[in-house]
């Protein structure tokens, strides 16, 4: 089997590092369009492989699409990440640009392939790699609900003084301070975190959860990586290993969840085949109007990109 990863950078250049070290597949190809980049940082991972002992080959190719022919999956990281106060949605111009390339490319070269798209603002480029490519939803998604879970089960864990390992969450919705994390859906090993931390506690760590991505940047003036980069290599297992995990992922929403034509972040199974399944939760009406809270904010970013003219796309 082989993947793709678009963009070297940061997330792209740990995703491939965490498949090659998972030995998830035979080949990953890295491109970026950056001269050198691609083959650096492959040259480097490949040169891990006699220490940590895997067999994955992983090549660096610059802006050179032949070599991607024919990928079961693709993972797009390509586009600038967020600087300190930039919000997620001033990015969409620069990225969608990319995006759209980009999926242009892939899809000459692997009709067949699956597209996981990472880029920022999420939920918009998926959108936009879903149009350009004309797959059918089941083949296009975006990583961010296992990023944003596992910053949610992260917080969790360390306030509980338990294994992060033993948490479990849903959380939806779009990839921004909107986002809803669902307590009534977080457990830990079967127990609801509701009979093990107070209320307060609680919201605090749903609210620096939101804000998750934004404390990063803070801290380090770009936008995070090792845990990106493993949440989008995740996903790539579950494909390619046809695991039929189920993980909140960016889906194309036709009257799930009574919302229509969004991308959105949803309980999906994922597999061989993509996207095999999106679950629907019984919701109640608080956790309702906070999703379509997050859907309204989202369908606002989608309708920048609608009307963008199409040279600017
Ligand atoms: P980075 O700047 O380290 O890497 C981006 C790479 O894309 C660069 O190497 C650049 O040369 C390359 N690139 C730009 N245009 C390209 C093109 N047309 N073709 C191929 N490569 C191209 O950025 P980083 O930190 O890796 O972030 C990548 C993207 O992922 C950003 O948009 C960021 O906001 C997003 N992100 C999304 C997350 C999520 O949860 N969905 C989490 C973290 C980052
Ligand atoms: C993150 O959540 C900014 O999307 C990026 O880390």
């Amino acid at each position: 089997m082989k993947v793709t990863v678009v963009g070297a950078g940061n997330v792209g250049a740990t995703c491939a590092n965490v498949i090659a070290h998972r030995e998830l597949v035979n080949e990953v190809i890295l491109l970026d369009i950056k001269e050198g980049t691609a083959e650096g940082k492959s040259l480097d991972i490949w040169q891990t492989a006699p220490i940590d002992m895997y067999d994955t080959r992983v090549k660096g190719v610059t802006n050179d699409y032949a070599a991607t022919a024919n990928s079961d999956v693709v993972v797009i990281t390509s586009g600038l990440p967020r600087k300190p106060g930039m919000s997620r949605d001033d990015l969409i111009a620069t990225n969608a640009g990319i995006v759209r390339s980009v999926t242009e490319s892939i899809v000459k070269h692997s009709p067949n392939t699956i597209i996981i798209v990472v880029s920022n603002p999420l939920d918009v480029m998926t959108y936009c790699a879903y149009l350009t490519s004309g797959f059918d939803s089941n083949r296009v998604f975006g990583m961010a609900g296992i990023l944003d879970t596992a910053r949610y089960r992260a917080f969790l864990a360390e306030a509980l003084n338990c294994s992060p390992k033993d948490i479990q969450a849903v959380l939806m919705g779009g990839h921004g301070d909107t986002m809803v994390p669902l307590p009534r859906y977080t457990t830990v090993s079967g127990i609801p975190v509701t009979e093990l931390i107070d209320t307060p506690r609680l919201d605090a760590i749903v609210d620096r959860t939101k804000k998750g991505g934004g404390e990063l940047v803070n801290l380090m003036g770009t936008s995070a990586w090792y845990a990106p980069g493993a949440a989008a290599a995740q996903m790539v297992e579950a494909i390619v290993r046809d695991q039929k995990r189920i993980f909140p992922v960016c889906a194309w929403l036709n009257g799930q969840y009574g919302l229509d034509k969004i991308y959105l972040g949803v309980p999906v199974k994922l597999g061989k085949k993509g996207i095999e399944e999106i679950i629907e939760l019984k919701l109640n009406a608080d956790e309702m109007a906070l999703l379509n809270g997050s859907a309204a904010s989202v369908k606002e970013v989608m309708a920048v990109l609608d009307n963008m003219p199409e040279a600017a796309k």
